[in-house]
């Protein structure tokens, strides 16, 4: 059984707390947030089941923790994590793992020095649909992906601290960098602020990565429809995940363009053709993504493995992340990533 301690039970940490206190082979023994409401109401939900405080070293001193789930807001995140791990606790941290890259890096290097595992929450990692998709790129069905495209808008939490771009890409820069196997080397990305100065509220973001395969992402709380979508175009075949279904979330059309040739007066040209062909709607086990990856931390904890978001995973997302801004700040300039 591994005993955990959650910090921060806020909108998204009520989530993490449901899910963990429901899996089989671990325990949520005690939450910390700084919000009396929010313990109160921990308290009344899983009553005499769950441990409150609001002092974070509670949970350090608990020599019964192995591990800490940190779900506050991401300028909190390094200073909470480096402090459990150096306690020798296990880290859940939601994303983005860090602000800085320094701090990340740091929060690495306390996961490495205690032999802890350092887990990030890039939750569309543990998509079933997401799955499905990783498994058509390494089976070659796509032949060659030439670009991806998500949007994530709607009309929703408008963040104080961050901007768009911090609050709500992390999930599509993962997912492409999974999917496509490869780290972006450039980024560009416009955006503006209309409801307060200087916090974007909608950003258009274009990844670059080698041989000329790009991804796209258009992310906003500021907007009239709910979209949550990825699109994939390959030489082969096409994909769109729309994660607003409730059942038929994944559909793989065989549509594109063949390279045909024609006799013409003796000689032969070529030219394109349509495919218009099947579209196929696979069955995907819907079980919650976030409970699939709670699991995984655990698993991860027990068996000692890797998670697949894992600490330098989360890093390659923030250096996205941290590119990106500095892009947004001039203008939508390219970026380069180091
Ligand atoms: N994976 C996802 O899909 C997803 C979705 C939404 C949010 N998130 C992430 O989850 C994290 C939390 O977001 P949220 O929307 O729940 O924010 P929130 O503001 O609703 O909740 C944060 C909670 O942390 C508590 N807190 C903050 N500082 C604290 C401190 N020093 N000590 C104790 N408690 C403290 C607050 O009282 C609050 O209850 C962020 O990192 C966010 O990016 C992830």
């Amino acid at each position: 059984m591994i005993n955990l301690g959650q910090i921060g039970a806020g909108l998204w940490g009520q989530n993490l707390l449901r899910n963990f206190y429901n899996l089989k082979d671990c325990r949520m023994k005690i939450c910390c947030d700084k919000n009396k409401a929010v313990l109160e109401n921990i308290k009344a939900q899983y009553s005499g089941g769950v441990e409150i405080t609001d002092d974070f070293d509670d949970l350090i001193n608990d020599p019964l923790l192995d591990a800490v789930v940190i779900a506050t807001l991401p300028v909190t995140h390094a200073r909470f994590a480096i402090k459990a791990l150096s306690a020798g606790k296990h880290v859940f941290v939601e994303k983005p793992i860090a602000l800085n890259v320094d701090d990340a890096k740091e929060m690495i290097k306390a996961a490495r020095r205690h032999k802890k595992i350092l887990m990030v929450g890039h939750l569309l990692l543990y998509h079933p649909a997401v799955k499905k998709l990783k498994g058509y790129v390494n089976e070659g069905l796509f032949g060659e992906i030439h670009y991806l495209y998500s949007t994530r808008v709607n009309l929703g939490q408008v963040r104080e601290e961050e901007n768009a771009l911090w609050s709500l890409t992390a999930h599509d820069i993962s997912v492409a960098i999974y999917l496509l196997g490869q780290k972006p080397i450039e980024v560009s990305v416009t955006g503006k602020s209309y409801l307060r100065k200087d916090v974007q509220d909608v950003v258009f973001v274009t990844l670059t990565f080698k041989n000329k395969v790009m991804s796209h992402i258009h992310a906003s709380w500021l907007d009239p429809y709910k979209i949550r979508k990825f699109t994939i175009v390959g030489s082969k075949k096409m994909a769109v995940f729309n994660d607003m279904e409730s059942t038929e979330k994944l559909r793989i059309y065989d549509k594109g363009f063949d390279w045909a040739k024609k006799a013409n007066y003796g000689t032969y040209e070529t030219f394109l053709t349509v495919r218009e062909g099947d579209i196929n709607i696979p069955k995907i086990d819907m079980v919650e993504p976030l409970k699939l990856e709670c699991q995984h931390f655990i698993d991860s904890i027990k068996n000692n493995t890797r998670p697949l978001s894992d600490g330098e995973n989360g890093l390659e997302v923030l250096k996205v992340l941290a590119a990106a801004q500095k892009s947004l700040e001039t203008g939508g300039q390219p970026v380069k990533i180091s």
